[in-house]
C-alpha cells in the first residue's frame, strides 16, 4: 500500500484547510496512479487519506482527515449524504434533474454525478476517480431512492489530460433515450446525454433562469450564448413577448426549438446559429434594442494567464449587451471562468457600464443552484457568477 510524506511547507498547507497537496509539497514515499493512500507528515503523524496522482500538478486530494482508512462504509456515507441533500432542496425528483454529486464540493474529488429522470451521467476527472469507478457506480445504486434504467459514463472533459487520462464515452447500464426529457417544474425540455455539452445539461443555471423570467410579462428578451435556449423558454413562458436565442451550436439551436415546441412558446421565440459578439454589435447597428438580455459565455478564462484576455472579453461583450437595453432593462450577465473572482467580475462590469454611458445597479449577485456547493475550503467550487444588472 502507498504512502506519502509532506514537506513542512506541505503540512502547513494542509493544516490551513485546503484538501488539494502539490506535487513540491511531496517529501517522500510512492504510490500507484489513483491509489488511495494515507498521509504523514515530517514526524509520520498521520494527516489522514488521499487520492494520489502520477501526473497532475495536484498530487494528493485529501478525503479525510482521520487516520482510520476509508472503507465501503466511508464512501457509502458520502453519497449517501450528497443524495439526501439534494431531497432536502427539493431536486430529487425521478422526472426531474440535478447535480447528485459534485466532485470535491461533495468530498468525492474528480467524480460528478448529473441526474436526467432515472438517467444518471458519471464523469471522472482524476486518476483516484477513474480507479474507483466501478464501486463509485454500485454505491450510487445503493444510495438512490430509485431505480436506474440507464447510467452513461461521460468522462471526456479536457481536465483528464493533467490525468494523462484518455477521453471515454460508454452507456454502463440500460439504453440512452432519444430524446430524453426533464421536468422541472412547468417546464419541460430535452437533454442529449451523448453529445451535449458537460454531462448534457447547464444544471447550474436552474435557479437564476426562473429569476430572470420574474418581470418577463410582455418583455423582449435576447438569450445570448443561450445553449438548448432554457433563458428564453423560461422567458416566454412566463410572458414575454417576444425572444431571440443566439448560439454558435447548431444542434443547441435544433433544442430551442423543440425546447420552445413543447412548452407552447414556439410562436414567440426565434433561434439564430450566430457568433455572440458579432451578432450583439450587430442588432446594435440594425437599431433592435431589448428589455432584457442575458449573456453567459463559455469560461473566458480556463487558467490564470487567460484571465487579462478574459478582461478585455467580459467588458466589451457586457458593453455591447449594455448597449442594447432599454432604460431600466435587465441584464442578466455570468461568468463561468473559476479563475475570475465575483468580486474582478464585478469590476468588468462596472467597466463595461462606463464604456457604455450607462449606469448600472448591481442588483443581485448570484452562483450556482444549491445543488452545485461551495466547499468554502475549496475556493475552485465557486465558479459560478450570475449578476443581475439594471441599466439606468
Ligand atoms: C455556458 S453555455 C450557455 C448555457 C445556457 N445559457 C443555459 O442556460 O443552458 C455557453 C454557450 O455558448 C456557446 N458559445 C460559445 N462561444 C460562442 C460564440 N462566440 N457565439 C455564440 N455562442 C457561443 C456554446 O455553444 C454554449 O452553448
Amino acid at each position: 500500500m502507498g504512502k506519502a510524506t509532506l514537506s513542512g511547507k506541505g503540512r502547513r498547507w494542509v493544516l490551513g484547510g485546503h484538501p488539494w497537496i502539490y506535487r513540491d509539497d511531496i517529501a517522500g514515499g510512492e504510490a500507484e496512479s489513483g491509489e488511495l493512500i494515507q498521509v504523514e507528515d515530517p514526524a509520520g503523524n498521520s494527516l489522514g487519506w488521499g487520492l494520489f496522482s502520477s501526473t497532475s500538478k495536484i498530487a494528493l486530494r485529501l478525503v479525510t482527515r482521520q487516520p482510520v482508512q476509508p472503507k465501503r462504509e466511508f464512501w457509502l456515507e458520502r453519497v449517501q449524504r450528497a443524495v439526501q441533500a439534494r431531497e432536502r432542496m427539493g431536486f430529487l425528483n425521478p422526472r426531474g434533474a440535478c447535480r447528485l454529486i459534485a466532485a470535491d464540493a461533495d468530498r468525492i474529488p474528480g467524480w460528478i454525478v448529473d441526474l436526467y429522470g432515472t438517467t444518471a451521467v458519471v464523469q471522472s476527472s482524476i486518476q483516484g476517480s477513474d480507479r474507483m469507478r466501478d464501486f463509485l457506480v454500485e454505491l450510487l445504486e445503493a444510495a438512490l431512492p430509485f431505480k436506474l434504467d440507464c447510467i452513461v459514463d461521460r468522462s471526456d472533459s479536457s481536465v483528464r489530460r493533467f490525468e494523462d487520462l484518455d477521453s471515454r464515452v460508454e452507456i454502463l447500464k440500460g439504453q440512452v433515450t432519444e430524446g430524453l426529457e426533464v421536468h422541472e417544474d412547468d417546464l419541460v425540455y430535452e437533454v442529449d446525454v451523448l453529445n451535449g455539452h458537460k454531462t448534457g445539461h447547464y444544471l447550474d443555471q436552474r435557479l437564476n433562469r426562473q429569476l430572470a423570467a420574474r418581470e418577463a410579462q410582455g418583455k423582449r428578451v435576447l438569450d445570448a450564448f443561450c445553449y438548448d435556449g432554457l433563458f428564453g423558454v423560461r422567458a416566454a413562458m412566463a410572458g414575454a413577448e417576444d425572444v431571440l436565442c443566439l448560439d454558435q451550436s447548431g444542434p443547441a439551436g435544433e433544442r430551442v426549438l423543440r425546447n420552445a415546441e413543447r412548452n407552447g412558446v414556439a410562436h414567440k421565440l426565434r433561434f439564430e446559429k450566430a457568433n455572440c459578439m458579432q451578432a450583439l454589435r450587430n442588432l446594435k447597428s440594425e437599431g433592435h434594442s431589448f428589455d432584457i438580455a442575458i449573456v453567459d459565455p463559455p469560461a473566458f478564462a480556463r487558467n490564470r494567464r487567460e484571465i487579462s484576455g478574459a478582461e478585455r472579453g467580459y467588458v466589451e461583450l457586457n458593453r455591447r449587451a449594455l448597449a442594447l437595453l432599454e432604460a431600466g432593462g435587465l441584464l442578466v450577465s455570468a461568468s463561468c471562468s473559476y479563475n475570475v473572482r465575483a468580486s474582478a467580475f464585478v469590476k468588468f462590469l462596472a467597466s463595461a457600464g462606463r464604456l457604455a454611458e450607462r449606469d448600472v445597479w448591481l442588483e443581485e449577485l448570484r452562483g450556482a443552484s444549491p445543488d452545485h456547493p461551495q466547499l468554502l475550503a475549496v475556493p475552485e467550487t465557486a465558479y459560478l457568477k450570475c449578476a443581475f444588472l439594471r441599466a439606468l
